[in-house]
């Protein structure tokens, strides 16, 4: 019988995890929860017996995928697989997925949240600003950026986006002016809301050239990934611009630094949140327990990323 592990440190709503479940049984399937795990090593080993896997920002490392002596295929249920150790996965001709979509909504919802949490100086009372009329720059517009978007333009903020991959006039459909270079976009926009992915092009890529460009009153809004940041040329900007804010879901590793000396102008989310909703849940894991039906009934690998 095929076994699935749905391996979650941060575990699903039990609503969904029931969806999974249905799915995963109702294929004549079986179900192995290992949720809020201790240890790396707890990982390794639950997986030694399974055929798939279902992850979220849990690693799966070079060690989880060769302690898979029968894996065949990993859906990280998200949109970054940044934790998937692709090569290790490709080598051993273990299939690597990711849900793209499902849980966006839940992200850019998050991110509007983050933008009026810092305008309002985050809920301490004091007067602050609003949203309407400010320009934000979306950079990088895939789902999340779009949903940021049509959110944003709801608030009556400016909107700009730029992205690499989508030519400009596919980009202006959405009603979003198009901008040729993150240049461009960070010498524009009071708000930054960053939807980039983290690669070996990325990482570091948000640096203290790029932020310093920003207007008066500049806020970055990070709901990707920390390692996007270089977190030297944030400090730089901290300390030479006191009306610089940033919000993050990720805490970086200059949380200290920042804590000590730049209070009132920085929030980060205890455990990245961005996805955590019900709905998301819900639509990211059945769709991820779907594509493991569908990869082992009828070898389907739409979402295949290696
Ligand atoms: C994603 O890449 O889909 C988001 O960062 C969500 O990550 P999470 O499932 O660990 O909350």
């Amino acid at each position: 019988m095929i076994k699935v592990l749905v391996a979650t440190d941060k575990p699903f709503a039990p609503v969904a995890v029931e969806g999974i479940r249905k799915t995963i049984e109702g294929a004549g399937y079986e179900l192995k929860l290992l949720e809020k795990y201790i240890s790396q090593s707890d990982f390794v080993k639950a997986v030694e017996d399974v055929d798939a896997v279902i992850i979220r920002s849990d690693k799966a490392t070079k060690e989880v995928i060769e302690a898979g002596k029968k894996l065949k295929i990993i859906v990280r249920a998200g949109a970054g697989y940044d934790n998937i150790d692709l090569a290790a996965a490709t080598a051993r001709k273990v299939v690597a997925m990711n849900t793209p979509g499902q849980n966006s909504n839940a992200v850019a919802e998050l991110a509007m949240g983050m933008m009026v949490y810092m305008a309002r100086n985050l809920f301490n009372g004091s007067s602050g600003t609003e949203l309407k009329g400010k320009k934000i720059g979306i950079h990088a517009f895939g789902n999340v950026g779009q949903l940021v978007g049509q959110l944003a333009k709801g608030f009556g903020m400016d909107v700009y986006a730029c992205d690499p991959f989508i030519p400009s006039d596919q980009i202006e459909k959405h009603g979003v002016k198009a901008l040729n270079s993150p240049e461009e976009l960070y010498a524009k926009c009071q708000y930054i809301s960053l939807h980039i992915p983290a690669n070996e092009k990325t990482k570091k890529s948000i640096n203290y050239e790029l932020l310093s460009k920003m207007p008066r009153g500049a806020t970055l809004v990070n709901t990707a990934r920390k390692e996007v940041i270089d977190e030297e040329g944030l400090m730089k900007i901290f300390a030479e611009r006191s009306d610089f804010k940033y919000i993050s879901d990720i805490e970086p590793d200059c949380k200290n630094d920042l804590v000590t000396g730049y209070a009132g102008r920085f929030f980060f989310t205890p455990k990245k949140m961005g996805a955590q909703t019900a709905e998301a849940n819900i639509n990211a894991g059945i769709a991820a327990a779907r594509q493991i039906v569908d990869f082992f009934e009828k070898g389907d690998t739409t979402f295949k990323v290696n």
